[in-house]
C-alpha cells in the first residue's frame, strides 16, 4: 500500500499518528513458518500418501481456506472430505468454488503421484454426489495409490512449487500466442471450453468493465466484504497463527490495525474512502490487464465443478511454465443476488447461456513481477485419521 492510498484510508488527522510508528525496517515478507510448506515434503518422508499430500495442499483454494480433510486410516488410500467449517456461504452460496478447490487439490495430488510412478485412482463421491445447493459430511473422493510402470510423469508437476496467484499490476504486453496455446492444450483432456480474450478491442473493454463492476459490488455489499474480513490475517502474528485466509503484511495496514483504525468487525460505511481507494486500485490493475482467460462447462453438477477445478490448476501451472501470471476474478461468477447483473453479463459475453452453461473460472492473465507464496497450514493440519 503506498502513501497516497494510506492517506485515503486514514484521513488527514490520522497520518501524523501513523507516521510516528516505527515502520522503517518492517518487512511485508510472510513469517517463514507460514510458508514452510512450499519447501515440499519433509526430507526422507516414507509414507507416499503424505508425500503426495505435501504437494496437494499447495493447490489454489478460494480465499485460501484450505478446506481439505484427509483420512489415512486405510493403507494405500486417501479419503478426502470437505471441512464444512471452511465454507464461504455469502460469496459462494452453493459451494461451487469450494468444489473447484477440491478439484485443484486432486489435480496436484495426481501430478505428484505420477511423479512417483504411481497411479492415483480417484473415485469421486464414493458415497454419492452432493446436491446442487449444499455439501455434507460424505467424502468428496476416495484415492487409491498403486505402483504402475505405465504411468508417465507430467511436466506440469515441475511448476507446483512455483505457482502463485498474482494480484499485482500486470505488464501491458500481451501474452504470446504460443503461451496461450500451451495453456489451452493443458486442459484439452477436461470437459471444459477454455478461451482467452486479448488484443485490445471492444471484447477486452467489456471484460474490464464487468470485472470492475463486480469487484465494486463485492466490496460495497456489507455481508460479502465481511466474509472476506473474517479471513483477513493482518501482520506476522495472525499470519503465522492461522496460515490460511487472505494475508496482508504491508507495514501501513499493520499500523492502521494496531492503531484500531481498521476495524474488521464492521462493514465500511457507504462512500468509505478506503473502499473507494481499493476500487480505484483494482480498476487500475484491470485497465492494464492485457488478457483474460476463462473456463466454461456444460452443466454444473459436482463432478463438473471438481473437473473444472482440475482444469484450472493445470491451466495456472501451464501459465507458470510460460512465465505468465494469473489471478481469478470470481466476483461476477458468484451466485448471490447483487451479482445477478454481472453474472448475466459475463455469461453473455462468453456465449455461455445459463443455466445450461456455467462460467466456472474467469481470470486475468499477464506478465507480472514475482510475488511470495501464500501461507499453508501443512499436511498434519489436514489429517483427521493417520
Ligand atoms: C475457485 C477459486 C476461486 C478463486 N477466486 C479468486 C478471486 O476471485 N480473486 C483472487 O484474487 N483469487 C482467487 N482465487 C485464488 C485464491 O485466493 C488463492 O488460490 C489462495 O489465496 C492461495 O494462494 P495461491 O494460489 O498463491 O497459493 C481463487 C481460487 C480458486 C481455486
Amino acid at each position: 500500500m503506498d502513501r497516497r492510498r494510506f492517506i485515503r484510508v486514514a484521513g488527514g488527522g490520522v497520518i501524523a499518528a501513523a507516521a510516528s510508528l516505527p515502520l522503517a525496517g518492517c518487512s511485508d515478507t510472510y513469517p517463514s513458518e507460514a510458508v514452510q510448506a512450499w519447501q515440499g515434503p519433509a526430507p526422507g518422508e516414507s509414507d507416499v500418501r503424505r508425500w503426495v499430500l505435501a504437494y496437494a495442499i499447495l493447490a489454489p483454494h478460494s480465499h485460501n481456506l484450505q478446506s481439505w480433510l484427509v483420512d489415512l486410516g486405510v493403507p494405500g488410500e486417501i479419503m478426502l472430505y470437505c471441512d464444512l467449517q471452511r465454507l464461504l456461504p455469502e460469496t459462494d452460496p452453493f459451494s461451487r468454488q469450494i468444489m473447484m478447490s477440491h478439484g485443484t487439490f486432486l489435480e496436484l495430488l495426481d501430478l505428484a503421484a505420477r511423479r512417483r510412478g504411481m497411479r492415483a485412482e480417484i473415485e469421486l463421491f464414493p458415497q454419492g454426489e452432493f446436491g446442487p445447493r449444499q455439501l455434507d459430511k460424505r467424502p468428496v473422493a476416495r484415492v487409491r495409490l498403486s505402483q504402475d510402470a505405465g504411468i508417465r510423469p507430467d511436466p506440469l508437476f515441475d511448476q507446483v512449487l512455483r505457482r502463485r496467484t498474482n494480484r499485482e499490476a500486470y505488464e501491458p504486453r500481451e501474452p504470446s500466442a504460443e503461451a496461450l496455446r500451451a495453456i489451452a492444450a493443458s486442459v484439452a483432456a477436461h470437459r471444459v471450453r477454455a478461451g482467452f480474450t486479448a488484443g485490445g478491442g471492444s471484447a477486452l473493454r467489456q471484460h474490464r468493465a464487468i470485472a470492475s463492476e463486480a469487484w465494486r459490488i463485492e466490496l460495497e455489499t456489507p455481508r460479502t466484504i465481511l466474509e472476506s474480513y473474517n479471513v483477513l490475517r493482518v501482520g506476522p502474528r495472525e499470519i503465522a497463527q492461522h496460515r490460511d485466509g487472505l494475508s496482508i503484511n504491508a507495514p501501513l495496514v499493520r499500523a492502521l490495525t494496531a492503531l484500531g483504525l481498521f476495524d474488521r468487525s464492521k462493514a465500511p460505511a457507504p462512500g468509505d474512502a478506503a473502499i473507494a481507494g481499493q476500487v480505484k486500485d483494482f480498476n487500475a490493475k484491470i485497465a492494464a490487464t492485457p488478457a483474460f482467460f476463462w473456463l466454461v462447462t456444460q452443466g454444473n453438477d459436482r463432478r463438473t465443478q471438481v473437473d473444472a477445478g482440475r482444469a484450472y490448476a493445470r491451466a495456472q501451472l501451464a501459465a507458470t511454465a510460460q512465465g505468465l501470471s494469473m489471478q481469478p476474478l470470481s466476483q461476477a461468477l458468484q451466485e448471490y443476488p447483487e451479482q445477478a447483473g454481472t453474472y448475466a453479463a459475463i455469461h453473455a459475453l462468453l456465449e455461455a447461456p445459463p443455466p445450461a452453461h456455467t462460467v466456472q473460472m474467469w481470470a486475468r492473465v499477464g506478465y507480472a513481477p514475482p510475488v511470495q507464496p501464500a501461507p499453508r497450514r501443512g499436511v498434519d493440519a489436514h489429517i483427521v485419521r493417520a
